[in-house]
């Protein structure tokens, strides 16, 4: 139940998060945007610091707890601990020429079904947000121990 509430108030925080905090589109407000070890989004993210400033923190988000699969479609979606990691494979992080927003194809096999692999896109723009710094995913999962941290 207390789950429930904490999902309900993230997702709704997503929601909200886009129009009311400048940094909450994450492909704008952060620089250095890889993929790392297959399934970690290691980025550099602007927040304001104590001085007014904008202040810089480094993260590693482990996507396996945003990203699931679509067993019908075979196609990437986001889901609360969805360990993609399971099923995809040969990913890749990028920012299509001329737009902002980042992108995750990977190749991922459905557990269901004898078909081959399906290559699947998600804009990470639309699962994951730049909160004052630290990465979060649709779900409430933040970055690691390690990220979040000032330089
Ligand atoms: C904030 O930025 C301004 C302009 O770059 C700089 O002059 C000022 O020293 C900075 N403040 C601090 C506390 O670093
Ligand atoms: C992953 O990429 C390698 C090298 O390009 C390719 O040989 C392999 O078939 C790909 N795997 C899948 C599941 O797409
Ligand atoms: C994020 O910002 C980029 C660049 O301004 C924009 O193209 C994209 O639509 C935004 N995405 C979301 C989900 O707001």
């Amino acid at each position: 139940m207390q789950i429930l509430v904490l999902l309900a108030a993230a997702a709704s925080f997503l929601a909200t998060a886009a129009a009311a905090n400048p940094y909450a589109n994450f492909s704008r407000s952060c620089t250095a945007v890889g993929l790392f070890h297959n399934f970690f989004l290691g980025a550099t993210c602007c927040h304001p610091g104590d001085d007014g400033n904008d202040s810089q923190s480094e993260n590693e988000l482990d996507l396996t707890m945003c990203i699931g699969l679509n067993q019908v479609s075979g196609h990437m979606q986001w889901e609360v601990y969805g360990k993609f990691s399971n099923y995809c494979t040969n990913c890749t992080v990028f920012a299509p020429a001329g737009r902002a927003e980042h992108q995750l194809t990977c190749s991922c096999k459905p557990l269901v079904g004898s078909r081959g692999a399906v290559l699947s896109t998600l804009n990470l723009d639309e699962g994951i947000a730049n909160d004052w710094g630290t990465l979060k995913c649709a779900g409430g999962m933040a970055s690691s121990p390690r990220g979040g941290r000032d330089y």
